[in-house]
């Protein structure tokens, strides 16, 4: 399945059924974890396929996700080394996994928020100085909804994004851009609208500017201070790298990602990063 079909078919999954994943497919997602190291800031990344199958229900609960996922019996989980955008490679390189598991038509949820981040850090043994930003399940699709997951949904208005003009801009904050100057770049940046973020906040901005394409954070005041080094909207960024590059590659859209602040009105927003043709 192409990368952009799947960022397409992605949708958050909180509700699985008891079938059990295949062996292969197993192989092939621990495969996908292990060599899934190359992180576009270079932090030290790991991730472990955690198998519950052989543990008592109890125990799983002790681990739980107060709730909000049922009858998941596999998680992802990943750690990180704390340096600075280590929080961007991590939601890089776990979508990455995310988007493999739905290719092989797996459902999955992001959570950095609903589970209990302790007692998975204790069975991944996170080591010092490492972080555990988000994990998430992964197993077939029960057929329906749960109420709460339903609520969730609503809660977090999942199914809705930010129209294009409130993201993407040409030159500066004040011009929206236009699809048309976009180009072919109009379906990467799609592809980044549509992604997951955190309570769907959608925190990324871009501008378009020479031909080259800037990220900015728009942040939610007060959002990130629940949850301390972890930071939930700068996982959100990395996310979007990783949905505007993979798709730019796919369409045959080189290019690369450099610290070169174009120093444009952007409305007092974080530079991140930019992607240079
Ligand atoms: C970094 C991050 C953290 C998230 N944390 C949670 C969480 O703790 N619990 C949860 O149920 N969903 C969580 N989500 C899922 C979002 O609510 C969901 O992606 C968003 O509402 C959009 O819905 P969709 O994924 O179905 O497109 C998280 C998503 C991201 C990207």
């Amino acid at each position: 399945m192409s990368i952009i079909e799947t960022i397409r078919m992605r949708v958050s999954c909180r509700t699985y059924s008891n079938t059990a994943i295949e062996p292969d497919k197993m192989e092939r997602l621990t495969e996908n974890l292990r060599s899934n190291t190359n992180a576009p800031f270079g932090s030290k990344i790991r991730f472990e396929l955690m198998n519950f199958d052989m543990m008592d229900m109890s125990e799983l609960k002790g681990l739980g996700t107060y709730g909000v996922i049922k009858g998941a019996r596999q998680f992802i989980v990943g750690a990180v080394v704390d340096q600075p955008k280590a929080m961007e490679d991590s939601g890089y390189c776990m979508e990455k996994n995310i988007l493999a598991a739905t290719a092989m038509g797996l459902g999955t949820c992001w959570l950095g928020g609903t589970f209990n981040r302790t007692g998975f850090a204790e069975k991944m043994k996170l080591a010092e100085g490492e972080l555990l930003p988000a994990v998430t399940p992964v197993g077939y699709s029960g057929n329906r909804r749960s109420l709460i997951e339903r609520l969730f949904r609503f809660s977090a208005g999942a199914d809705n994004r930010k129209p294009w003009e409130e993201l993407f801009y040409e030159g500066g904050i004040e011009t929206p851009l236009n699809k048309g100057s976009a180009g072919s770049f109009a379906t990467p940046l799609e592809c980044v609208r549509i992604g997951p973020s955190a309570s769907n906040k959608q925190p990324w901005r871009i501008i378009k500017d020479q031909g080259n394409y800037h990220f900015y954070i728009k942040r939610t005041a007060g959002y990130d201070r629940v949850f301390g080094q972890i930071k939930m909207q700068n996982i959100d960024m990395g996310i979007a790298m990783c949905h505007f590059e993979l798709s730019s590659r796919e369409m045959g859209l080189d290019g690369v990602w450099k610290l070169e602040d174009p120093q444009i009105k952007s409305g007092g927003m974080e530079y991140l990063v930019s992607w240079i043709m």
